[in-house]
């Protein structure tokens, strides 16, 4: 692993999860733990590195890596140039603006290290999915990720795969993880992506707390976002009405059992 070679850290204790995207290792830097997230796609560019760079080279990019951990001018500059990344950006922007991510320490020849977030005995915390819920935790924890979800979108941020596979359940509370298909509130089809990742939570909440399918809250919040008026403490109700319009009973209800049956598809449940 190049922060082996680069002297950033002193162990690779073992490997967390493999997914589609990255590989999740946990390492050891003295007696202090992290998460090692190695994209794919970099793993491949350092293995060519490595048959090509010479020693000098790699001394060169050890100090640099150094530099970067540390929060001097220049390891900004270098994050920000050299090695730009949507995940580094979001999480170092987000962690900034009071969104609960985990802090992110390094990013080094496509490996990102960050806090690993832990359960109340230590070990890395599981994901929403791996956990039991009851009716009345489902509702504070979807009232608290759609708090989330306004706290990004005033940092002009949306997440873009946000779902009970990239929130973990922490020791002090959920943790939103997993950001690099990030996009800027700004973009083309931004509501669609925003109201995309609502839905998802809400179609896994409603599961516990069938109530949570029937509330409206991404146009709720994209409304006051668009005019300009939402704030980190706006008060959300869950409920949108197109004025001049009567609420569609039907349309309503429809929408709940589709949502719930595609929430039983994502569990393993066939209909
Ligand atoms: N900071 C962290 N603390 C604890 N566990 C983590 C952390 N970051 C990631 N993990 C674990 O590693 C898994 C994969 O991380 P992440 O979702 O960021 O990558 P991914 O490319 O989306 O992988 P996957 O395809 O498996 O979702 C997470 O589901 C989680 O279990
Ligand atoms: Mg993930």
């Amino acid at each position: 692993m190049p922060l082996l070679q680069a002297d950033l850290i002193d162990e690779v204790v073992g490997q967390l999860q493999s997914g589609k995207e990255a590989e999740v290792y946990v390492v050891r830097t003295g007696d202090v733990y992290r998460c090692a997230k190695v994209y794919k796609e970099a793993n491949q560019r350092t293995f060519k590195h490595r048959t090509q760079y010479t020693e000098g080279r790699q001394v060169r990019s050890s100090r640099k890596a150094r530099a970067m951990d540390s929060n001097s001018r220049y390891g900004r500059q270098e994050r920000e140039s050299e090695w730009q990344n949507t995940e580094v950006d979001a999480l170092f922007l987000l962690g900034g603006a009071g969104v609960q991510v985990p802090q992110a320490h390094t990013f080094y020849e496509g490996v990102l290290l960050l806090e690993i977030v832990t359960d109340a005995d230590g070990d890395p915390a599981p994901r929403l999915n791996d956990v039991d819920l009851t009716p009345d935790q489902a509702r504070e924890y979807h009232k608290f990720l759609m708090r989330q979800a306004v706290l990004m979108l005033c940092a002009g941020i949306i997440h873009g795969d946000l779902s009970e596979f990239n929130v973990l359940v922490g020791h002090k509370g959920l943790v939103i993880i997993d950001f690099p298909q990030a996009v800027q509130a700004t973009a083309n089809n931004a509501f669609g992506i925003f109201e995309r990742d609502l839905k998802q939570l809400a179609a896994f909440f409603g599961q516990y707390a069938p109530e949570i399918l029937a509330t409206e809250y991404p146009k709720e919040i994209w409304k006051l976002y668009q005019n300009g008026k939402l704030k980190p403490d706006s008060p959300l109700t869950g409920r949108f009405q197109q004025s001049g319009k009567k609420a569609d009973v039907n349309a309503v209800l429809s929408e709940i059992d589709d949502a719930r049956d595609e929430a039983m598809e994502r569990r393993g449940f066939r209909k």
